[in-house]
């Protein structure tokens, strides 16, 4: 039998942490990532890579809730003397994930700049096919954890006419900055943050920017009271509300500080603010309010150099950028195996399939909040099955059925909305398999004495 050797895709967020607590438990793992850093999204480039970040993205998660327990800001601080805002930028983001791994010693176990191209299940092992600066090479490993993110590979939306469209449309993975939309007219297509964020930056260089919303959404402020809003959010936790009061509190508190829709010209949300994945933007509103940024019913469909919207009304554009979202994807598996880019994605605890018991998933989930947190309490519980100290649910389909069948939020049936949780309670159920004592800030060095 195969000695116990654990391969794991992905060393943005979600693989770093991974990585971190198998080393923990002495466990031998190999990691692989396509990029030449430690990273993942937060790896900004000006050319189309896996990253999703633009030049200005700042996160919408606030930095307290946006943190590892085993590496909080304060022990990033303590370890390199930086200090971030509330709401830190992707550079910020990244050097925080690059200062982790330096400090748990992670760099060793990750080979750079290699692709996994397929894994197969071979006498229950995976032979994982990888390929580095044009050399293929085969490996086998006991388990397999996945940590290939879900915010890659473009959604583009489909209308009658899109194939005579004459005008340029593009997907927001591949908008950068600002500068190439100078003085242009441009529709942004979409009402998540993407859209918001790509609306007002490009509105303050271009002739022209529409956004067309085929709903109504509520667009929460970063800040309430002076408060970063998700941290709002969790006092409601702190008093032990349930989820349905605390998306009413949310509702109603968005509603006082920025007023109906209306006002702004926009549609009116027919769900509450966690009936989708909630829209954090503090300046759309304000350059709705400014006329740098129209408002646009949903389209219709698409003539040659046209777009026409449900009103009838018609409008010419030098570029329309789709800010439609994202399908989750996992590339190097048969989609007989494992095919999540549809309907809804089967885990227990977001990241145990029910028939394959060396297969994880983390980080594959969309929070109400940060994703890393989650992804590390994830992480945490795998490594330690791995390690013989934790055993799955005998009846793990069971509860995957019961996952299935009562999301934490009833939010509407559109592709991004197949894997929300509430970031305060998936936590609780994760901490349910952990023992208390479950955090571990030691770095490499002490690491390194104890073994
Ligand atoms: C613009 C934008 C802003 C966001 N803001 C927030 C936010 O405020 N808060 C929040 O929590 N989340 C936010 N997200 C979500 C974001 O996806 C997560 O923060 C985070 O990056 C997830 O970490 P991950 O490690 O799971 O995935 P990723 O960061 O996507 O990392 C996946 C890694 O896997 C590697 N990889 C993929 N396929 C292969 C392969 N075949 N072989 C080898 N390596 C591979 C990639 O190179 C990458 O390094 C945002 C996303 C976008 C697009
Ligand atoms: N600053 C930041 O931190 C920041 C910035 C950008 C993105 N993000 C994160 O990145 C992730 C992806 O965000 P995203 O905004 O790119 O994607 P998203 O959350 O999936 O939003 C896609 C938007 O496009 C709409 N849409 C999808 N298909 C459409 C179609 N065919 N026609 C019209 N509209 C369509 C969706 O409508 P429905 O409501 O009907 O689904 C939704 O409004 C999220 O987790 C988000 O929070 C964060």
């Amino acid at each position: 039998m195969l000695e116990t050797r654990v391969c794991v895709i992905g060393a943005g967020p979600s693989g770093i942490a991974a990585l971190k607590n198998l080393l923990d438990l002495n466990i031998a793992v190999q990691c692989y990532d396509l990029n030449d850093q430690v990273g993942g999204n937060w790896i900004f480039s000006e050319k189309t890579s896996h990253s999703s970040v633009f030049e200005t993205t700042h996160i919408i998660s606030s930095k307290l809730l946006s943190q590892y327990e085993d590496y909080t800001w304060d022990d990033h601080y303590k370890n390199t003397g930086t200090i971030v805002s509330n709401y830190p930028s992707h550079q910020e983001l990244k050097d925080y994930f690059q200062a982790y791994a330096a400090h748990f010693g992670l760099l060793p176990q990750i080979q750079f700049k290699t692709k996994v191209l397929s894994c197969e299940l071979v006498n229950e092992n995976w032979k994982v096919e990888i390929e580095q600066s044009g050399v293929f090479q085969t490996e086998i490993f006991t388990h397999l954890v996945v940590c290939n993110g879900h915010h890659w590979n473009p959604r583009y939306p489909s209308y009658s006419g899109m194939e005579e469209y004459s005008g340029k449309l593009i997907h927001s993975h591949d908008y950068k900055n600002a500068a190439p939309f100078k003085g242009k007219s441009i529709l942004v297509i979409g009402g998540g943050n993407s859209a918001c964020d790509v609306a007002v930056e490009t509105s303050r260089v271009a002739r022209r920017v529409d956004i067309s919303w085929r709903r109504g959404y509520r667009i929460l402020p970063k800040m309430f009271f002076g408060i970063p809003s998700d941290m709002v959010m969790s006092r409601f936790v702190k008093f032990k509300l349930p989820l349905w009061i605390r998306a009413k509190l949310a509702d109603m508190t968005v509603r006082i500080i920025t007023g109906p829709n209306k006002n702004y010209g926009l549609p009116e949300p027919e769900i509450s603010v966690v009936g989708s994945h909630p829209t954090i933007n503090d300046e759309l509103l304000y350059r709705i309010n400014h006329g740098k940024i129209k408002p646009r019913l949903d389209i219709k469909s698409f003539e040659k150099d046209k777009v026409v919207f449900k009103d009838n009304t018609t409008e010419q554009y030098d570029y329309v950028i789709a800010c439609t979202g994202y399908i989750i994807t996992h590339p190097f598996f048969e989609k007989s195996l494992i095919d999540f880019s549809e309907g809804k994605v089967p885990l227990y605890l977001k990241m145990l399939h029910g028939d394959i018991k060396n297969l994880y998933f983390i980080g594959l989930f969309q929070p109400l909040g940060c994703i890393w947190p989650g992804s590390e309490l994830q992480s945490k519980i795998m490594a330690r099955e791995i390690a013989g100290l934790w055993k799955r649910p005998a009846n793990i389909k069971e509860k995957i059925k019961d996952e299935i069948q009562n999301p934490h939020y009833k939010q509407i049936d559109t592709p991004r909305h197949s894997i929300t949780v509430d970031f305060h309670k998936f936590r609780q159920e994760l901490l349910k398999h952990l023992p208390r004592n479950f955090r571990n800030k030691s770095g490499i060095n002490e690491r390194s004495n104890a073994n």
